[in-house]
């Protein structure tokens, strides 16, 4: 089923596909989702497990996704159909369209708290305190459908525009301008009293902390934090050139996704303890208060101790800039069926856009009102969905298409890769490393 080739879309440029694909891996998994994990589920110890799991699980995987939707040129259901003849496949990336359904649901709510507390901000330096009140109460379920509501159409509105044009403009800017502000902030942090017992935390491991549940977690997370496991990086890849390498693409996504994790780390686990150290409740014991809203409890606290104007620019570019690492990341999640329905429902890209986004936005809306769903939901389909698509995606690489397909077509772009050391090694991780630890850590948790 042919569609019109300007309704699939394609790159500009190699730097358009790297940001464009960096800007789908940093989002909330990685200021939110990481630090709020390693505060509280093992500290340094997470840390740890999570630099595992991404380097030796999340960038072959990366690596596969982008390999599989290059060559297919197709969504993740399209793709294991022109690559097999085989009638499951194709059901794991029907598998990963769901996943990325029920992830956009309640990820476009988190975004739209991001997005509120950029005007917090601007209320809390005008002194409007209900109005910073009314942004900052995550549990208003009216509130949070609105502004997520604004976000969805957002998302929707860059997405029946096509590809290219909006995501690789929105990162180039953005993802600079975050680190800088992150780093500045950092440095800031580590200055006030209690930081370096968050530093300690966050740095030093204790290797008694790791157990299944934290192996199994910190696996989800990367998966979640690279956009792996639900075919948005076989989507992304559909749209990429035949001359780009695609292993060292996959390097950079990697290292820019981690990089900035790791950053959100070290400034959010030592402001918590600063923020501890300044009489904030932060910890009941040795557990924390609060874990989903967390991170958006603590920043603002920095800002308003901040003050003045320079807290109040702080806080409100950071925020905004969250806004739109979250906003490239939602564009990616809504890409996924959308590809899906124009490629195999032959419907034109407007009208996918519209209708699938607003058909999310109904489930969307009834995560605004009771945000507990948020927990469940990151359970099923991030914390499991994702490594069980990642799991499946090796399979079908190392029994079904095999790896040196997979190979060849990465030759374009990176001549030579079956005799270099990556191809002689991406083999083994994809057909052992890999689907094994997945699997074992998966049954592991469960026992
Ligand atoms: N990687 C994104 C983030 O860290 C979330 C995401 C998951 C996007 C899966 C696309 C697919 O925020």
């Amino acid at each position: 089923m042919a569609v019109a080739s300007s309704d699939r879309g394609a790159w500009n440029s190699k730097l358009g596909f790297i940001l464009a694909a960096a800007g789908s891996a940093v989002g909330l998994g990685n200021i939110w989702g990481f630090p709020t994990k390693v505060a509280t589920e093992g500290g340094a110890a997470y840390l740890l497990i999570y630099l595992l799991c991404t380097f030796l699980i999340g960038f072959p995987v990366m690596v596969a996704e982008l390999s599989i939707g290059r060559k297919s040129g197709k969504n993740p259901v399209g793709a294991f159909k022109a690559l097999t003849t085989n009638k499951f496949f194709p059901l794991v990336g029907l598998w990963g369209v769901i996943c990325g359904v029920m992830i956009l649901s309640f990820y476009t709510v988190i975004a739209g708290w991001a997005f509120g507390y950029a005007f917090e901000e601007i209320f809390y330096f005008l002194g409007w305190q209900a109005g910073a009140d009314w942004l900052t109460d995550t549990g208003n379920g009216f509130k949070n459908a609105l502004i997520a509501a604004v976000f969805m159409m957002a998302t929707i509105r860059i997405i029946s525009g096509g590809v290219s044009e909006g995501i690789e403009r929105a990162t180039k800017t953005m993802m600079p301008l975050l680190i800088g502000i992150i780093v500045i902030m950092t440095i800031y942090v580590l200055f006030q009293p209690g930081a370096m017992d968050g530093v300690r935390e966050y740095l030093l491991p204790d290797f008694s902390r790791i157990n299944p549940t934290l192996i199994f977690s910190a696996m989800g997370q990367a998966f979640f934090s690279l956009s792996l496991g639900m075919g948005a990086l076989i989507t992304y890849g559909s749209y990429l050139n035949k001359k780009e390498n695609i292993p060292q693409a996959a390097a950079f996504v990697t290292v820019a996704d981690v990089g900035i994790a790791f950053l959100a780390g070290l400034l959010i686990i030592p402001a918590l303890y600063v923020a501890q150290a300044a009489g904030i409740e932060i910890f009941v014991g040795d557990q924390l208060a609060s874990s989903t809203n967390l991170v958006f409890q603590i920043l603002p606290a920095l800002f308003h101790t901040i003050g003045g104007a320079v807290g109040l620019i702080l806080g409100v570019v950071f925020f905004l800039l969250l806004s739109i690492a979250a906003l490239t990341s939602t564009i990616s999640l809504l890409e996924v069926p959308v590809a899906y329905v124009i490629d195999e429902h032959n419907v034109p890209r407007k009208k996918a856009a519209w209708g699938v986004g607003l058909g999310i936005l109904v489930i969307t809306l009834v995560v605004s009102f009771q945000t507990s769903l948020i927990g469940t939901f990151d359970y099923i389909f991030n914390n499991l969905g994702l490594p069980i698509g990642g799991v499946l995606i090796c399979v079908f690489i190392a029994f079904v298409w095999k790896t040196d397909s997979a190979l060849d077509e990465m030759e374009s772009g990176f001549e030579g890769v079956k005799k270099s050391l990556f191809g002689k090694v991406w083999p083994i991780f994809i057909k052992f490393i890999c689907p094994a630890a997945i699997l074992y850590n998966i049954i592991s948790n469960f026992i």
